[in-house]
């Protein structure tokens, strides 16, 4: 009798999803082990403190990266710095202040005992106005902070690089977006096409240095940015791609490692769409 009740219960939660978001998906995933694969290396991620940066932050920490994340609110930072482990620290910085990223640079290198090997741009903001409501502030807001700092911050640190030059291979990822491979008119998407752009010019102009550049394009990821999978809870159903459903920031992370890792050391200034489908013609 219990189990009968239970089970309707169980049917009507799922009718209630349905009926709320037109449908239900759930992910069952099982991530590979990759064991050490980052041993050794001293990463910085931007934007750390949620999301995709923390998703990315914690699977490098777990294959043995040394992992400093920034990011503007310092009680997200030391929440997430507790979340990751692994003896993780935080630097409190705004990316879009580009006249401080040399001194970020340094309070990195000294937090991680030794100058960085792995930045991941992927601090950003969500657009907040689109085409015809477009103002000057959102188009600042949205240039300094998703493309201005990610700009500054790989100028410099590429600078530092050259002056220690190493055995193998240093590496940038940026966080483009599904938005920079479809058309653009509001300065969101307009960045994550610049990203693109980038990554293919730097991909180029700096393997000659052992600077491996490459970005990764995300979909639909279950962050703040996107509040209502946050509000679907393990419903990850969506209309918005032809997998139906939303991705979560571990599957970025899994992409980002490989990134990372020496196994795509032949992938130069590629921008790797991750996406559910949703810009397949
Ligand atoms: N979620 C998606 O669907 C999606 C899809 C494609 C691409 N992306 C890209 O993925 C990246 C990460 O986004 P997310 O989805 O993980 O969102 P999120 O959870 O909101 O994370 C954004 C991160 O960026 C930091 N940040 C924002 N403005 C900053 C600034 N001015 N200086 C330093 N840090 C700043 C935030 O920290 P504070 O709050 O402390 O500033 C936070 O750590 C972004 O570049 C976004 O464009 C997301």
């Amino acid at each position: 009798m219990i189990d009968k009740l239970k089970k309707a219960i169980r049917a009507i939660r799922l009718a209630k999803k349905f009926y709320r978001t037109g449908g239900c998906v759930v992910a069952n995933i099982a991530y590979p082990q990759y064991g050490y694969v980052l041993k050794g290396k001293r990463v910085c991620i931007t934007g750390g403190s949620s999301g995709i940066g923390l998703a990315i932050a914690k699977k490098y920490a777990q294959c043995g990266a040394e992992v400093v994340i920034t990011g503007r609110k310092e009680s997200k930072l030391k929440a997430a710095v507790s979340e990751i482990g692994h003896d993780a620290s935080y630097v409190l910085w705004d990316v879009s202040d580009i006249h401080v990223c040399q001194d970020k640079i340094d309070e990195m290198g000294q937090k991680l005992g030794g100058c960085i090997d792995i930045l991941i741009n992927n601090a950003g903001i969500a657009p907040s106005k689109f085409w015809g409501n477009v103002d000057e502030s959102e188009w600042d807001n949205i240039y300094n902070i998703n493309l201005k700092g990610m700009f500054f911050l790989t100028q410099q640190l590429v600078k530092e690089w050259k002056k220690q030059p190493i055995q193998g291979y240093r590496k940038v990822i940026n966080i483009s977006s599904q938005g920079g491979f479809v058309g653009a008119t509001y300065p969101y998407r307009m960045v994550k096409w610049d990203i693109r752009g980038l990554t293919e010019g730097l991909g180029k102009s700096l393997i000659g240095e052992n600077i491996i550049v490459n970005a990764i394009a995300p979909g639909v990821v279950k962050t703040s940015m996107q509040q209502f999978s946050l509000e679907q809870g393990d419903n990850l159903f969506t209309n918005q791609n032809p997998i139906q459903r939303v991705c979560l920031p571990e599957e970025i992370a899994e992409l980002a490692l490989f990134l990372a890792s020496d196994a795509s050391n032949y992938i130069i200034g590629q921008t790797i769409v991750c996406d559910g489908g949703y810009t397949l013609k």
